[in-house]
């Protein structure tokens, strides 16, 4: 893709480190003004002054997706700087390693929140903000396999993740009329400090014995043989983010290596 490719106004959520952070920094490099917005704002700064120093446009935003009033001032300042927004990724997520039995009500809500109604709430007002503006837009959201299967020791954060491509589904439907399509991305086993956290929580369940054996054991079912880096989404991130995707909505498009065939 040349440069001028994506010449959009994009905010990626989450983009402070990890998947979020090689999505802002591909679609800058394709000539999108980016906002990198996380809830550790000093990792958001530190990217955008990495972007602007490799000549692309990008400012950072503090944010908390779970909070609607939080995610309403994102909106609004990107607004101010940029003077529209074109596409919301919704990407900003946890994890939890846990196991079946043991998941308790403050777990659970606790993912909800910030993966479930995080995402509700950023494709709410993304599109608020689109409707208003009158020539559509584009929503993505950060799935995963955990939004097509159940495993047993992520069964909350599956449920979260279920409820992304749910919230996907629904909001294609309702946003149609207004140009706006919706769609979400499945990352498989992607090495960032996601993963890190969840490896050090299946030692402390006593479930592995050393550092790395539950993501490379995890990892045996990938056909093409090996685990994912940030790099390895943004191929279709940015193809969503582009105009090549305009005739695609209420889609989860994998991208996990061949874990999960549906
Ligand atoms: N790493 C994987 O294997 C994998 C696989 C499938 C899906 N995913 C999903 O991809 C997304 C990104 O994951 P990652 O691996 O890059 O994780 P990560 O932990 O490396 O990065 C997540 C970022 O989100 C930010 N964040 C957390 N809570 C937030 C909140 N309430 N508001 C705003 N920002 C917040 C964090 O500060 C961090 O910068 C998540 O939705 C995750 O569920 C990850």
């Amino acid at each position: 893709m040349g440069k001028s490719e994506v010449n959009k106004v994009v905010i990626v959520t989450g983009s402070g480190r990890g998947i979020g952070a090689a999505i802002a920094a591909d679609l800058a490099d394709k000539g999108a003004k980016v906002v990198i917005a996380d809830i550790n704002l000093d990792a958001a700064g530190t990217l955008a002054a990495k972007i602007k120093a490799a000549g692309g446009e990008a400012i950072a935003a503090g944010v908390d997706v779970s909070e609607r009033a939080s995610v309403k001032a994102l909106i609004d300042k990107t607004v101010r700087q940029y003077g529209r927004l074109d596409v919301m990724f919704n990407n900003a997520g946890i994890s939890q390693t846990c196991p079946f039995l043991d998941v308790t009500e403050d777990d659970f809500n606790r993912i909800m929140k910030i993966n479930g109604l995080g995402v509700l709430i950023g494709t709410q007002e993304a599109a608020r903000q689109m409707i208003a503006q009158g020539d559509g837009g584009k929503i993505i959201n950060t799935a995963s396999i955990a939004g097509k299967q159940g495993y047993p020791l992520f069964a909350h954060y599956c449920a979260s993740k279920f409820a992304v491509v749910a919230i996907t589904q629904a909001a294609a439907r309702a946003l149609a009329e207004h140009r706006i399509t919706v769609n979400c991305f499945g990352p498989g086993v992607v090495a960032t400090e996601l993963w890190q956290q969840l490896d050090r929580e299946f030692m402390e369940h006593g479930l592995t014995s050393k550092p790395e054996q539950a993501i490379n054991e995890f990892s045996q079912s990938i056909l093409l043989g090996r685990v994912s880096v940030p790099k390895d989404i943004t191929g279709v991130t940015t193809f969503l983010a582009s105009e090549a995707s305009d005739y695609i909505t209420g889609q989860t498009v994998m991208v996990d290596g061949g874990m999960v065939l549906i």
